[in-house]
């Protein structure tokens, strides 16, 4: 499917986004190993978190849905069947390496493979401190699928996180609970912490970085959580207000969790308006509603290694609003972001490229001076941010923007479309 876009009539108006994506995955894999029902709000339905959903249901976890509601039929810590075929986590990585990390710990094999993106991301780093802990994994060459022969119950471990990356730290975090003994993890750099918020996990900090304490056998009691709205996807929303003029708008019920509000920061510091209000706390998360007023960036959006680990779902977005408000750009200690859905650094800069922005692309990022944007189109590659970030290239006008395979929206935005054509003059 491909989308036009042109220039947008002011965005004024009270929006909601979908529920938080990684916040959703980890709901689902939380309560299939707690004992009893949990009841899910809000969960954000698209094609990620059915992913979870699917491999779930084929390893005999019940999940019904009633209107907004999930219900999960927890199976406790040791109640998953073996699955008579391969698990699809489709095109998450979020379900394949925090999957991994609970199959480790069952006594029995299993495999767990995913779309053609899925299959070129980088696994290895799951697999290692899951060999580590007495699983038995093989992958194609550190890709998946990936066959799991669980042990249970697995070693306890110390591990340092190497690339800072909250799956990898969640898949160790689940693999603890089924290890006899503790397993502690640090991490160096700080990475979005739902999954220790979620189980309640005690957590040290000093100058070494953040430790995660997980004590194996833990039982987990069912939960009722409300998944607030997902700040990687009111980014989005965000920019387009910030666009187009006139523009006035607040969007209810975004998850304001520390670890992923840095965004929020480097908005503000490029020159948008942007206010937060109405905060909450509501367990185990934090939410508010985010006004945004008219008023592109006015500040170049200059990234290094020391945040990009907080904001690296939101880089294309960013990108594409410094384009459009016409400032520079620049992204660097970015490398992980050639190992997302699709190789981001890449495509971003080749689409730049094709709207009239001479973006220059480095190993581990890229930057581009101030330009204008000209009529073209992208390719999504099948990655749902990329899509909808370039969504964002026409709405201020003087180009209209073609956004190739734009149904890749559907993995965690599944009414972005809609949205946006309400926005457009024509
Ligand atoms: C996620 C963590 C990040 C992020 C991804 C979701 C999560 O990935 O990019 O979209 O839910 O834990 P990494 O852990 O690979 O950095």
């Amino acid at each position: 499917m491909e989308i036009t876009l042109g220039p947008a009539k002011s965005i004024v108006g009270t929006f909601d986004v979908p529920g938080d994506k990684s916040i959703s995955h980890r709901a689902l894999l939380v309560a299939s190993i707690a004992d009893g029902v949990s009841s899910l709000h809000n969960l954000l339905q698209a094609q990620d978190p059915e992913s979870t959903i699917r491999c779930l249901r084929s390893l005999g976890v019940k999940i019904t849905r009633n209107g907004e509601t999930t219900e999960v039929y927890g199976q406790g810590l040791n109640g998953f069947r073996r699955p008579t075929a391969d698990l699809d986590a489709g095109n998450s990585g979020t379900t394949m390496r925090l999957l991994s990390g609970i199959l480790a710990g069952q006594p029995f094999e299993s495999t767990i493979t995913g779309d053609e993106s899925l299959r070129n991301r980088p696994m290895q780093r799951v697999v290692d401190p899951l060999t580590r802990m007495g699983a038995v994994i093989s992958s194609q060459k550190g890709k998946p699928p990936l066959t799991i022969q669980g042990k249970n119950p697995l070693d306890a471990i110390s591990h340092t996180l190497q690339v800072p990356s909250a799956q990898v730290k969640s898949a160790i975090l689940l693999a603890g609970l089924f290890a006899e003994g503790a397993t502690t993890i640090t991490e160096k750099v700080i990475t979005r912490d739902h999954t220790e918020r979620l189980l309640n996990l005690p957590v040290r900090t000093n100058e070494e970085g953040r430790t995660i304490t997980v004590v194996g056998g833990t039982r987990i009691p069912p939960f009722t959580i409300v998944v607030p709205g997902d700040i990687s996807s009111a980014v989005f929303l965000i920019c387009a207000a910030a666009l187009v003029p006139g523009s006035d708008i607040v969007i209810r019920n975004v998850g304001l969790n520390p670890t992923r509000t840095a965004v929020l920061g480097i908005l503000t510091n490029a020159g948008l308006q942007l206010s937060v209000e109405r905060t909450s706390h509501q367990e185990p998360e934090e939410y508010g509603d985010i006004r945004v007023k008219f008023g592109p960036a006015s500040r170049p959006i200059d990234l290094d290694s020391a945040v990009v680990p907080q904001i690296i779902d939101e880089i294309p977005a960013l990108a594409v609003l410094a384009a459009a408000s016409g400032v520079e750009c620049s992204v660097r200690g970015a490398g992980e972001l050639r190992v997302k859905e699709s190789d981001r650094v890449s495509l971003l800069v080749r689409n730049l490229r094709s709207i009239g922005v001479p973006a220059e692309e480095a190993g581990d990022g890229f930057s581009f001076e101030r330009a204008v944007i000209t009529s073209g189109r992208v390719q999504s590659g099948g990655d749902h941010r990329i899509a909808m970030a370039f969504a964002l290239a026409g709405l201020r006008g003087g180009a209209e923007i073609t956004i190739d395979e734009a149904e890749a929206s559907e993995i965690s935005f599944p009414h972005y479309w809609g949205v946006l054509e309400s926005f457009q003059k024509r």
